[in-house]
């Protein structure tokens, strides 16, 4: 049996959901280059950085623009997400989220944060949630990015965690995979479909308890 010591949390779509905003901020920049797209197809753009999200929206236009010009448009983006970010109040932490924190705390669990976002820290500060961690790992501190496990890796080592000693909180694909080639436990928040190879689901933080993540302690 291996104890739990530590919970790595992803943020975008697990502490809050700011999806929506990297969406409406994506779609602007894909309505300026003179096409569109799905919130389906936003659905791959979970997890993964801003570059690869620009490359993979360009990819869906077929527009192809130079490096000077791919890191502008990143800018511009970066910029109209983050006037959305200034507007996200505390209410928007998602049901059940700072209880469950607040449990961990009450069982010294650790808690840090694992994220592919390189506006983290504010968010947190937005959220008033930014004194729940013990680390943060996030876009700036990574040298590569979600399936490769590195950020959860770095994130077992700021908590002073071994990686079984850990489990993953995640609502990307791309996080489940990086968690799991980590060697670290999962669940995953949101769409069984999507998420099936975490250790188990749960739909919201409403439905997680201290007890409910013991049982992950008996799980090979
Ligand atoms: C991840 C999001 O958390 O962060 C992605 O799921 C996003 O959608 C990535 O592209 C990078 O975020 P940011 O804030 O650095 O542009
Ligand atoms: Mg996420």
């Amino acid at each position: 049996m291996t104890k739990i010591k530590a919970c790595l949390f992803d943020l975008d779509g697990v502490i809050v959901d700011t999806a929506v905003y990297h969406f409406q901020a994506w779609r602007r920049l894909a309505n300026e280059l003179g096409f569109d797209f799905t919130e389906h197809q936003n659905e791959q753009l979970k997890g993964i950085s801003r570059m690869e999200s620009l490359e993979l929206i360009l990819s869906w236009g077929n527009v192809s623009l130079t490096q000077d010009e791919k890191n502008d448009w990143a800018t511009k983006k970066n910029a109209w997400y983050l006037d959305l970010v200034k507007l996200m109040t505390p209410n928007e932490v998602l049901e059940g989220v700072p209880e469950f924190l607040d449990e961990l705390k009450a069982n010294n669990i650790k808690i840090a944060l694992g994220s592919a976002s390189k506006n983290s820290k504010l968010i947190l500060e937005r959220i008033n949630m930014l004194h729940y961690f013990d680390a943060i790992i996030d876009g700036n501190n990574i040298t590569k990015g979600k399936p490769d496990p590195q950020v959860f890796q770095l994130g077992a080592e700021a908590t002073n965690c071994k990686p079984e000693e850990c489990v993953v909180f995640e609502d990307a694909l791309a996080g489940v995979q990086a968690g799991k080639a980590g060697g670290m436990k999962v669940i995953g928040v949101g769409s069984e479909e999507i998420l099936k190879e975490a250790n188990f689901i749960i739909s919201s933080f409403k439905e997680i308890s201290i007890e409910k993540l013991r049982t992950l302690e008996e799980t090979p």
